[in-house]
């Protein structure tokens, strides 16, 4: 069933900023990919796959999210990764795009930073210049992998902070405490890149303050258990610390029973500046006007609750102030017909 609020969500001017490309793999690329690559995967076809992504938790996740990148080999795979994902965002009123990737993921299994990071700027200037949609590049460190080990991805960013605006920091958060990569950070923000990092997700409120106090984070991922403390809340509050939430992926890795508990109103109603987004949209079962159709549904926000998700996206974003009030100011002229017989 098509609600008013669908037709709202459709076209409405947004921006993600927690997307992992990796995670846009759909099972029909995998297995094309795979044939181009010669690859030998666990799946004969699409349905297997599918049928394969049912998660008890992130780390059970992660192990199929890992395996599936084994079919990214060329530089051109890393192309048309990000390409199918651009053109499916181009119907998705998606304006503006900060996409994660994990180079460690790749160069661990002996494909060159520079193939990675050549596929997917290439796609990113082409969606710019034929689809309107403008992006950054966040670098994430795999916390489940010694620092030493993401110091090599740092040197290697550094000879191209021309594509790479910020460092991220992903993969099982539990028992890989943000402290563990303390000096990374700081070299990394020495270098002139913006820290986020995923925090709360799984790992308890304190993480979130640690990503805050020790890693000095510009914005923090996911963030749901920054909920359970008060004073934590206030301080986000203060300081407007963005949070990307993603509430397909948080029902999908049981972080939450029911999608009607997803703290996103409650982030909303504190004064957070809350997002809406992805993750992983090809393994959670949703893009992200799904995840917006989705919660606004279970949690019941309002359309006015739902705009001020799509101006948070552009608020939140690492876009320039002049640009953060234009992409502002597409909204409010987009919704001026759905809320004229509004109040
Ligand atoms: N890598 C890809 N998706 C992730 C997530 N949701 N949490 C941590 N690491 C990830
Ligand atoms: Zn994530």
């Amino acid at each position: 069933m098509t609600t008013d609020f669908d037709k709202l969500i459709d076209g409405l001017p947004k921006a993600e900023l927690h997307l992992h490309i990796e995670g846009t793999l759909e099972p029909e690329m995998m297995l094309a990919l795979a044939r181009r690559n010669n690859v030998t995967l666990p799946y004969a076809t699409a349905e297997d796959i599918n049928a394969a992504y049912q998660f008890d938790g992130l780390q059970d996740f992660l192990d199929l999210y890992y395996a599936g990148m084994s079919v990214l080999i060329e530089e051109r795979d890393f192309h048309d990764l990000t390409h199918a994902y651009l053109d499916k965002m181009a119907v998705q009123g998606l304006t503006h795009v900060e996409i994660f990737f994990d180079p460690q993921g790749h160069t661990d299994r002996g494909i060159a930073f520079e193939t990675v990071l050549g596929g997917i700027t290439s796609a990113l200037e082409e969606g710019e210049r034929e689809l309107g949609i403008t992006s950054k590049l966040i670098m994430c460190f795999l916390r489940h992998l010694p620092e030493e080990e993401a110091f090599g991805a740092l040197t290697s960013a550094c000879q191209h902070k021309e594509h790479i605006h910020g460092v991220g920091l992903d993969s099982g958060e539990a028992g890989n405490p943000p402290a563990n990569f303390a000096r990374v950070y700081a070299a990394a923000r020495q270098e002139g890149f913006i820290p986020v990092a995923h925090a709360g997700e799984e790992g308890p409120a304190a993480y979130v303050t640690d990503a805050l106090d020790i890693l000095q984070v510009a914005r923090v991922d996911h963030g749901n258990h920054a909920l359970d403390d008060p004073a934590l809340v206030a301080r986000l509050v203060r300081a407007q610390t963005p949070l990307t939430m993603c509430p397909l992926s948080n029902l999908r890795l049981k972080g939450i029973p029911t999608l009607d508990q997803h703290p996103i109103k409650r982030a909303l109603d504190a004064g957070l500046l809350a997002t809406v987004n992805s993750d992983d949209p090809s393994y959670f079962g949703g893009y992200i006007n799904d995840n917006y159709k989705a919660v606004s549904q279970a949690v019941g926000l309002s359309a006015r609750e739902i705009i001020t998700l799509a101006k948070n996206s552009f608020a939140a974003s690492f876009l320039d102030d002049y640009e953060k009030q234009a992409r502002i100011d597409a909204v409010d002229r987009y919704v001026e017909p759905f809320t004229r017989d509004a109040d």
